[in-house]
């Protein structure tokens, strides 16, 4: 009798903690395993000016390779200083100063698109946090000034496509939501010896983004056009996206990320709020594993691709969105849904493991163009160890714990 007791007990208590485990992610195993899965992508790296690593096809395991110029050749690099970050090991620095470099000529090219925050910032910028390198700031501030070139007072935003688009009813002036990430790199070079007007563009390009980008429900279009000379807004429309009208998933992670980090930056509680509200409705209508479908309204719906990319964009975000946000029950709110999509991410459903050498599987880069869906894609990888990196910050400086 006392053994059958005991037994239940001691299953009762291994079911709690089989639960509690379970609710935890183990940051420095997923770490790990993103170190395991960038050593083997190393090893595949080609001799070649197309060296960068951007995305393996659904069911592949080749990586296509781009070069300096792809809006997504910043993430690479960006990994790997995250890596050397996250490890220790000194071996990922060399790597990442190396792939960074590759970089440097787009600090004094002619600024062709928005992009120069991505693939810029989080190169040279994740290595001057590390490395306090002088070479690298004088890069991240060359590159602020070229990005600037593309902003128009007469709008109050940056021009992210200065190129015909369709529906872009070029030579208008157009803004994409994605725009708000790459104002981290404005607001890092005012603070760094930059022109203060840096700072300036970057609050002018999100104030009227919160204004012109959003839905009443606080979804938001991919794009919005508007007359370049009045700066009158023409129309809010997708390029990526389902519909005009649609939630397109990675544009709102762009938005709860980019609105997040300028609150971050400028202590402007409309920043915060409004983060908070770009947040709430994309969390409303999430799968149960917190992975979004592509967009949310995709009338394909359960039959549609996932974006894993997304999901990692908005867990970093939303880890650092609880550390701002005063209600304690919010902002614990934040925090279990964030650690839930890496818990979901970090699980056999997302990780590539043996399938291929990226960290995650099932993002969606360019649905309505056929390119990219289903694939592992750079981004998602570098959103995923920076979020990983976020989660191990926060649980050892045990601050905000839900
Ligand atoms: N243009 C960036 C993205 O695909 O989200």
């Amino acid at each position: 009798m006392v053994t059958i007791f005991r037994n239940l007990v001691l299953s009762a208590a291994s079911l709690f903690l089989l639960n509690a485990c379970q609710a935890q992610v183990n940051a420095d195993k997923a770490i790990h395993y993103c170190a395991v899965q960038a050593d083997k992508t190393l090893k595949l790296i080609p001799a070649d000016t197309l060296n960068i690593p951007r995305s393996i096809s659904s069911n592949q395991r080749d990586w296509r390779f781009v070069g300096y110029h792809d809006w997504c050749s910043g993430f690479w690099s960006g990994i790997l200083w995250y890596l050397y970050e996250g490890t220790g090991n000194s071996k990922y620095k060399a790597e990442a100063d190396k792939f960074s470099l590759e970089l440097a000529p787009l600090a004094v090219h002619q600024a062709t698109d928005h992009d120069l925050g991505f693939q810029i910032f989080n190169s040279f910028g994740n290595g001057y946090r590390l490395t306090h390198d002088p070479a690298y700031k004088k890069i991240i501030l060359a590159t602020a000034d070229t990005l600037a070139t593309l902003f128009n007072p007469k709008v109050g935003t940056i021009l992210s496509w200065p190129r015909a688009v369709p529906n872009m009813e070029w030579p208008q002036h157009n803004t994409i939501i994605d725009n708000m990430i790459n104002l981290e790199m404005l607001f890092w070079a005012a603070k760094n010896g930059g022109s203060k007007k840096l700072y300036d563009i970057a609050v002018s390009h999100a104030t009227v983004t919160m204004k012109n980008h959003f839905r009443p429900d606080f979804t938001s279009y991919h794009a919005v056009v508007y007359n370049k000379d009045t700066g009158k807004k023409i129309k809010g429309v997708t390029h990526q996206g389902y519909a005009a009208h649609s939630m397109w998933a990675r544009g709102q992670s762009w938005a709860i990320y980019g609105f997040t980090m300028c609150y971050r930056e400028t202590k402007n509680p409309e920043f915060l709020d409004f983060a908070q509200k770009v947040s709430d409705v994309y969390l409303k209508d999430l799968p149960d594993d917190g992975v979004p479908y592509w967009d949310f309204n995709d009338p394909a719906i359960p039959n549609a691709p996932r974006d894993a990319s997304a999901a990692a964009v908005v867990a970093s975000g939303l880890l650092e969105l609880s550390t701002f946000v005063k209600d304690k029950d919010k902002a614990a709110y934040y925090r279990q849904q964030a650690e839930k999509m890496l818990r979901s991410l970090s699980s056999g459903s997302y990780q590539s493991r043996e399938k291929n050498s990226a960290f995650l599987l099932h993002s969606t880069g360019h649905q309505p163009a056929g390119s990219e869906i289903d694939a592992a894609i750079i981004y998602a990888d570098y959103y995923y160890i920076e979020a990983l990196l976020r989660l191990k910050q926060l649980k050892n400086t045990r601050s905000n714990r839900p």
